[in-house]
């Protein structure tokens, strides 16, 4: 395992369209330890592979820092209702907006043996997977936020 250099905003790698994992290889078992290990260093509730280089539609969300997902091949299959709240992103460093986006979310997915599963998530769960499967069609949260970009450090806890 190693921690990967996280890729940031200005990097042309993030505003490419990632390509569908076909097989899973010890190259790409190698590359999701990287992502978990790299997200949890950098106190990330998420981290998409393009983030690191690697244009693959990978991402991995852990938003409690007990339940790490990992969506191979992501796709939404369902949203419902909206949420608005404060969101940033390790590729966008000390930097916070504000982003709408819905408060319930269906995907399906793949894991590391290549099997299908599904999967719901609510509120912040539900925003970080948004932000992920985003990230993998080349779209930062900067290109949704409301109100422009705040310094996260200027934020006050609301809850
Ligand atoms: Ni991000």
């Amino acid at each position: 395992m190693a921690i990967r250099n996280i890729r940031e905003i200005g990097d042309p790698v993030l505003n490419k369209n990632c390509k569908e994992v076909k097989e899973i290889n010890r190259r790409t078992l190698e590359l999701i330890d990287d992502m978990f290990e790299t997200m949890y260093e950098a106190d990330g509730v998420g981290l998409a592979a393009p983030q690191v280089g690697i244009l693959k539609r990978i991402a991995v969300v852990d938003v409690t820092g007990e339940d790490p997902i990992l969506m191979i091949n992501p796709v939404i299959l369902e949203t419902r209702g909206q949420q608005s709240g404060y969101e940033g992103c390790l590729s966008v460093p000390g930097k916070s907006g504000l982003v709408t986006r819905p408060d319930y979310v269906k995907i399906q997915a793949y894991n590391e043996e290549m099997e299908l599963y599904e999967l719901e998530g609510t509120e912040m769960l539900a925003r970080a997977i948004c932000h992920e499967i985003e990230h993998l069609e080349g779209h930062l949260y900067v290109e949704r936020v409301e109100g422009g970009l705040v310094n996260t450090e200027d934020l006050v806890e609301e809850d």
